[in-house]
């Protein structure tokens, strides 16, 4: 049964709409847009926060799939997700052990459940954030015995994957639940690759970023008989709205069964012509794509890397789009050119052919990608730092003054400033180096940043 065949059999049906949503399934507005499949929880179309008909069917495909104990749908993104895992392992004021590299979503439910944030180093190699290391992880468990809960991110953005094997051994030896946040890595399991059977405990994935379907769908996988199910549920609910969308959780229904039958042939034929693509655009002089020479775990090759020697990323962002092709992100150093099951030979070949011309204009010169990421030092838990009365500083002044916000780049959305942090000479240098390059960064008025008004209170 397919949850798309049974909503369009039924926009069919001549049935008078006394029920929400307002359009009634009519075209009042004369667009393309799909009312005719639109409903809301009516008779035989079950109800996703309840799910015991359709729905509850379409998540035991989606199960199968993922092999998984029990995997849910999510329709307000994998940032649902994340937050309700969260909500279902951790109670008000535990510790949670991160990376600084996490998403916004992460920052926020430490916000809402008063979490005392325990950071993972993070190192950077080639200019990326690497891999986290079960090692460290393990310090920081022992330092912290009172530490419940782990949560990394792995893909990151940028498509480095972590040793997710050792490390969910070493946060079960604390007793500790693991979280992997692969909202980048939902096509990963196709590779054997994804944390869903590596021994992680929460998996969340958004299939709306490297599979095909619609924006803000998602899933979370139950991977591990200890986690209270129940509890997931509720979070769930919480975090999603009461009226999913039955567009939306069709384009799931869909992408399962599409991977279910052709998820297999298509990522086979993804990775041939990822291979030709880096093997044509290794032989170019000035273009670098990130390769992994054994200083990462593993790296989700769908994400081409591309650095530039004297340029900036977002001069090769600007160069791209001249040549018809977007690309998902760029920063000062790299761009990131995001590729799926639904990328064709005759894309990567007019990525490469793009490549090759801008090859013969710019000269390569070794970009400085040594520049440290200022570590995150709480003076302040954050959800009392956004309750405080707050000043407006120029960056040159908030020096020793405590952030009342959070500052990031809008992609990817992990913060460089959250509430409550210590602002330090070397975070000041980051953002002015950032914002050189005519970088909007998310959270700062103009050239000022929002600090916390305390009286004879500096650091
Ligand atoms: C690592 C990571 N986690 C979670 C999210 C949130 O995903 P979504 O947009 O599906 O809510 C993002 C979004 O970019 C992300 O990069």
């Amino acid at each position: 049964m397919r949850l798309l065949k049974k909503l369009k059999r039924y926009g069919k049906k001549k049935i008078v709409a006394m029920h929400m949503p307002g359009h009634k399934r009519k075209n009042l507005t004369h667009s393309s847009l799909p009312y005719k499949i639109d409903i809301t929880e009516i008779d035989d179309f079950d109800n996703l926060h309840n799910a015991q008909g359709i729905l509850k069917y379409c998540q035991n495909k989606l199960t199968k799939l993922y092999q998984t104990s029990q995997s849910f749908y999510l329709v307000n993104g994998s940032t649902s997700g994340v937050l309700a895992s969260i909500f279902s392992v951790l109670d008000y004021g535990d510790k949670i052990a991160i990376p600084q590299n996490c998403h916004k979503c992460v920052f926020h439910a430490i916000e809402m459940l008063n979490l005392q944030p325990v950071f993972i180093p993070i190192s950077l190699s080639q200019g990326i954030i690497s891999d986290i290391k079960a090692h460290d992880i393990d310090n920081v468990l022992n330092n912290n015995p009172d530490l419940k809960c782990v949560l990394i991110t792995s893909p990151t953005y940028d498509g480095v994957i972590s040793d997710i094997v050792s490390i969910s051994k070493v946060v079960h030896r604390h007793n500790a639940t693991l979280i992997v946040d692969e909202a980048h890595g939902a096509h990963l399991f196709l590779d054997d690759k994804s944390a869903v059977n590596k021994g992680a405990d929460i998996v969340i994935n958004s299939l709306h970023k490297s599979l095909p379907a619609l924006t803000q769908t998602a899933v979370l996988h139950v991977c591990h008989n200890k986690i209270d199910v129940d509890k997931v549920k509720h979070y769930i609910s919480v975090f999603n709205t009461s009226s999913p969308s039955y567009v939306l959780m069709s384009s799931i229904d869909e992408c399962v069964e599409f991977l279910l039958k052709k998820g297999k042939k298509y990522y086979e034929k993804l990775q041939k012509n990822l291979k030709k693509f880096v093997e044509n655009t290794n032989k170019l002089k000035n273009i670098h794509i990130l390769q992994n020479n054994g200083n990462f775990f593993d790296l989700d090759n769908t994400k081409i890397i591309i650095y530039g020697g004297n340029f900036t990323g977002h001069q090769l962002e600007k160069f791209l789009i001249n040549n018809k092709i977007q690309v998902e992100m760029s920063n000062v150093w790299y761009t990131n050119c995001y590729t799926s099951l639904a990328t064709s030979k005759a894309d990567l070949k007019k990525l490469y052919k793009a490549l090759k011309k801008l090859d013969k204009i710019f000269v390569y010169k070794k970009t400085d990608i040594s520049l440290s990421i200022p570590k995150i030092k709480l003076k302040m838990p954050l959800c009392k730092a956004q309750q405080q009365n707050m000043q407006d500083l120029c960056l040159g002044d908030a020096v020793n003054k405590i952030s009342g916000q959070y500052v990031w780049t809008y992609p990817p959305g992990i913060p460089i400033i959250v509430p409550g942090q210590l602002i330090t000479t070397e975070i000041v240098d980051y953002l002015k180096y950032i914002k050189k390059f005519d970088i909007e960064l998310v959270g700062m008025n103009n050239e000022k940043i929002y600090t916390i008004k305390l009286d004879n209170m500096e650091f």
